[in-house]
């Protein structure tokens, strides 16, 4: 199985890296590209096309720099 990874970009969506279906409430899927290496999903809620990032968290307001905790050793 393919590792997938989620990462947090500051002030920005959450970028998935890895094989991942996205679906809605009802289970019907999101169509993502062919050959997308990575899916950008929103967290600031300005997006015009949810659940995907569409860049507008740039002009929002939208602040969010929480960072993992540092593991010792
Ligand atoms: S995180 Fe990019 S538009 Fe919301």
């Amino acid at each position: 199985m393919a590792d997938v990874t989620i990462r947090t970009r500051e002030s920005g969506p959450l970028v998935i890296e890895g094989p991942v279906k996205i679906v809605d409430a009802s289970g019907n899927p999101f169509p993502i590209p062919e050959g997308k290496t990575f899916i950008a999903l929103c967290r600031c809620g300005a997006s015009a096309n949810k659940p995907f990032c569409d860049g507008k968290h740039k002009t929002c307001g939208f602040v969010a720099t929480e960072t993992a905790p540092q593991q010792l050793g």
